[in-house]
């Protein structure tokens, strides 16, 4: 039999075990996430201790930038800041790690970067940097047809990452400094044209979904290029993700009278109720084989589709009368909150479940993608999980 004294002491603990409780629910993930993020010194312009370009610093900057455009705390800006600062030197001519001859458009992602800074300060320095990004693009190899390679090692590859990181500065750097180049608008265009017409599974394929295979290779030579169109093998959940971003980015800001904005509106139409339709609660890692053995629920993409569409919705550019769409992404994001995210009890969460890579100088397979490991605090999810947790709270 329990005396009082140990009745009182069971109910105080349970009582602090619910304020524990209590206060491991924050007023906001966005906050917490980036919070944490920057207190592990993520995106901060430093790789092994290196001054070096990182698209996903790149992706965590963007995020920041809606988060201080949300919040107003102007510690996000100058993180922003001091993590350019780091790899631009001071007059803004060289970019650490940065190599054009290599033609990566992975680097191109800090491009928006550098716009944001120039407009924000006017320091020349940033501009230049952002023309040293620009400038790769005009020598840049491509496929005959026009599409850029990934990077110059991967002879005529366009790989779904690429318009995330490359033709959003593109479009971006045109719209602030070049408006009336309709050769670099059309340019664009193209890109996004051909990544789709190569990339999009048709109904005969085998596990058909209707969403983007990862890359495709317009010589044929790859050794997973598909006989017939020369495309990669699967769906992977993080390349639609890139390529969902991509879409809804732009729309925000291409000008309508664009054929850009009308692409990316038409492709955005296409691929959201394929999307919707493989929606699992969440997204597979390989979205073509659900279910299949060693296959799971990948984290990094998932946040990607929750942001993409939650931002598609709130801006108009999806229809949603039905509420189908914001119910998907609501329960995908309330999915991530309950598995994705734990309380390190020092103020900190972790982010967890996401792949640390999937690239096509493999076979493409499916245990390929299965065969790579999971990171804990990886940035290119974290970063996604900033930006899908700021349109959630916009709700
Ligand atoms: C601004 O964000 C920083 C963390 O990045 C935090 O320490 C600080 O308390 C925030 N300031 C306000 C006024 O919320
Ligand atoms: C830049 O990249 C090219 C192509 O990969 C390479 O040949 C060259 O050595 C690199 N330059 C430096 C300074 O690393
Ligand atoms: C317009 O864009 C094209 C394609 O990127 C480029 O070659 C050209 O230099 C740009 N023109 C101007 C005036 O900046
Ligand atoms: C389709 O998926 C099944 C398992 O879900 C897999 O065994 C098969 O290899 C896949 N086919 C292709 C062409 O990827």
């Amino acid at each position: 039999m329990f005396s009082s004294i140990k009745v009182a002491a069971l109910s105080l603990l349970v009582a602090s075990l619910l304020d524990v409780a209590k206060a491991s629910v924050p007023a906001s993930y966005a906050i917490w996430a980036a919070d944490s993020g920057i207190a592990r010194g993520q995106g901060n312009g430093l790789v092994n201790g290196t001054p070096t370009v990182s698209y996903e610093h790149g992706e965590f900057q963007w995020a920041l930038r809606l988060l201080y455009e949300v919040t107003g705390n102007g510690s996000y800006f100058d993180y922003i800041k001091s993590g350019a600062d780091t790899i631009l030197s001071d007059d803004g001519t060289t970019i650490g790690g940065y190599n054009v001859s290599e033609y990566q458009l992975d680097h191109l992602r800090v491009g928006p970067t550098f716009t944001y800074l120039y407009d924000q300060t006017g320091d020349a320095k940033y501009k230049n940097g952002a023309d040293l990004l620009r400038a790769q693009l005009h020598t840049h190899p491509r496929t005959p047809a026009g599409q850029f390679w990934h990077m110059q090692q991967f002879f005529n590859q366009g790989w779904l990452d690429g318009v995330y990181m490359g033709d959003v500065y593109y479009a971006e750097y045109t719209n602030r400094f070049e408006p009336e180049n309709q050769t670099a608008w059309n340019d664009v265009n193209l890109q996004l044209s051909l990544m789709y017409e190569n990339t999009v599974q048709t109904p005969s394929d085998a596990n058909y979904t209707g969403l983007l295979y990862h890359g495709y290779d317009a010589s044929f030579t790859a050794i997973w290029a598909s006989p017939d169109r020369g495309h990669s093998p699967e769906v992977w959940d993080r390349a639609v993700g890139w390529y969902f971003m991509a879409l809804v980015d732009l729309l925000e800001f291409v000008p309508p009278t664009q054929e850009l904005h009308k692409t990316a509106l038409k492709q955005l139409h296409a691929l959201t109720p394929k999307l919707i339709a493989q929606a699992d609660s969440v997204w597979w890692l390989v979205i073509t084989e659900p279910g299949r053995d060693g296959n799971y629920f990948e984290s990094s993409g998932t946040a990607m589709f929750v942001y993409s569409l939650l931002k598609a919705v709130r801006l108009g550019f999806l229809d949603d009368s039905n509420g189908n769409i914001v119910t998907t992404a609501k329960a995908a994001y309330e999915y991530t909150i309950d598995n994705w995210v734990a309380d390190n009890g020092d103020g900190t969460m972790n982010w967890e479940a996401t792949v640390i890579v999937g690239a096509l100088d493999t076979d493409g397979s499916f245990d390929y993608y299965i065969s790579q490991a999971i990171n804990l605090n990886d940035l290119k999810g974290l970063a996604a999980f900033v930006l899908a947790s700021i349109e959630y709270e916009k709700l």
